[in-house]
Formats: C-alpha cells, structure tokens, sequence
C-alpha cells in the first residue's frame, strides 16, 4: 500500500464511521488536517490518532442535537403561515438555538447583539458569516434592508442544507454554502463579514494562520467575536484573546475597535479607511 492508499483509506474509515457519516465533511477539510498531522506522526496508528483528535477538536464541541431533517420537513408543511409571523419566526429560531452552545449564550443579548453591531460597523447591504453554524437563525433580529445578502459558510452538509431552506422559506437573499473557509475563501465581495466565536479555534487548528485568514476574506470590515471565559464558565480568556487579535494585525494598516455584548468580545477590524 503506498502512502497514499494509506491517506485514502483514512480518510474513508473516518467518513464512514458513526461518529461522522452523517455530517459528510468536505474531502478538503479532512485532506487537510491529516497532512498536517503527517509530518509529527510517529507510525500510522499515531497519525491517525492524531488526526481523529484533531477532526474531534474542530467538529465535536459543537455538535448539537438537532434533526435538521425533521426542522425542513416543518419548514416545509407550516411555511405558508409560519413566517408571515415574525414572532412565530423568532420561538422558532430561538427553541433551535438553545440547543447550540454559541447561540445559547447569546440569547439572552440577540437585540443588543445585532444592534451593538450595526453602530459600530454601520448597517451592511451585504454580509458574510464564516463558520457560521446556526448563527443565521440570528436573522429575525438583525434587522436588515430587505435588499440586503447574507451568504453563510460551514463544513457540516446537513446545516447547511437545513439553512438553504430556511432562507429558500423566509430569507430568499441568504445562501449557505459547503465551504471549508481556510482551505478556501469566499470568492463573494461583501460589506461586513461575521467570524463569530471560531477565530480562537482556527488558531488551534492552524497556529499563526489568523493574519492571513484575515486577508484573505473580501470583506471591507471583519466583525470578530470572542468568548470573554471558556465553554465551563471557569476561566477568563480575555487577556489571551485580545493578544490573539492584535497580533493577527499588528503589521496592517487597518482600524481596530472594540465591544463587548455579554460573554461575547467583539472586534471591529476595518480593513479600508
Ligand atoms: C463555534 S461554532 C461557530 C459558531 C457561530 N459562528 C456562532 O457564533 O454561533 C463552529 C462552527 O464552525 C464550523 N467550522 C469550523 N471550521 C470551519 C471551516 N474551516 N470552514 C467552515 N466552517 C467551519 C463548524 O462546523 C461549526 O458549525
């Protein structure tokens, strides 16, 4: 078996086992990691322990118990009365997004959220949301110009095809996409990009890469946000997230502010003057 079987078959036993199947990861993502594993791996059975941790690191924590394709078939049978209802919209939305460790911590601050938002960065007619989970459920409070597009970015297949329903059923100017953004960018111009709760993650996947991810994003401002403690509650990471971004773009010419809306730390990177 040459080293590439080996890479192949890998990455096949991972797709195919319990764990994973169903999530049907980009063969890029899953490329990715396990070549970057390579080179600190000691024998086969340590690259693939070694990959499995990383793929658990990058997907595990946020795993929630949603069935997407129970929520389409909902969508699909009530959408005639359901989203003329905004507030329908909105117990909808949020009974989804308590069960999703990110957007459960934002709950309670959704209207302060998006508002804090649009006063430091100005209202966007266009927004890019990487990594973005179910953060789009987020909609029925941003307020947005009806004109305005959203183009949302994961690597888990079946949120984002539950998110092209939702949008299809409510938000016909949003579009998710099956993209793994560090491997592959968005090719979509945009006013404002969110990258919500992830950038410490990508560090962890890839460190030192912040800077350069945040070039590579068409957007003329960044709105990155980071948890003021860990997942536990326990520990305050307010002190090494900040040092995380000013690093990332301390040889840029562009403006940096900052907000805070509960647990969330928000960074405001302007990359045009
Ligand atoms: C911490 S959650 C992000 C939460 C969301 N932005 C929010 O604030 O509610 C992580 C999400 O990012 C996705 N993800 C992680 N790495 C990614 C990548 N390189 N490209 C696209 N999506 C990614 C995961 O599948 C998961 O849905």
């Amino acid at each position: 078996m040459t080293f590439a079987d080996h890479y192949q078959a890998l990455i096949q036993k991972v797709r195919t086992s319990r764990k994973y199947r169903a999530l049907q990861l980009p063969d890029s993502t899953l490329r990715d990691l396990l070549e970057g594993e390579d080179a600190k791996s000691t024998s086969l059975a340590d690259l693939e322990d070694r990959f499995r941790s990383k793929l658990h690191n990058l997907v595990a924590p946020y795993l929630e118990n949603i069935d997407y394709q129970a929520e389409m078939r909902f969508l699909t049978k009530n959408a005639d009365s359901f989203f003329s209802n905004i507030n329908q919209e909105k117990r909808w939305a949020e009974s989804l997004m308590r069960r999703h460790a990110s957007s459960r911590e934002r709950l309670p601050y959704l209207d302060e959220f998006y508002a804090t938002i649009w006063e430091a960065a100005g209202t966007p007619t266009s927004i890019l949301d990487l990594a973005c989970a179910i953060d789009p459920l987020g909609l029925p409070w941003m307020n947005l110009p009806p004109e305005a597009t959203y183009f949302a970015y994961d690597i888990h297949l079946p949120r984002v095809n539950f998110l092209n329903k939702y949008f299809e059923l409510a938000h016909p100017n949003a579009h998710a996409v099956q993209q793994d953004i560090l491997l592959n960018p968005p090719s979509q111009q945009a006013d404002l990009a969110f990258f919500l709760k992830e950038a410490h993650r990508l560090e962890k996947r890839q460190p030192g890469i912040l800077s350069d991810f945040f070039t590579s994003i068409p957007a003329k401002q960044l709105v990155v946000s980071l948890p003021e403690t860990d997942l536990s509650g326990h520990h305050h990471l307010d002190h090494y997230h900040r040092s995380l971004i000013f690093d990332a773009i301390q040889d840029k010419d562009w403006q940096l502010t900052e907000r805070q809306v509960g647990d969330e730390l928000l960074f405001f990177i302007k990359k045009t003057a």
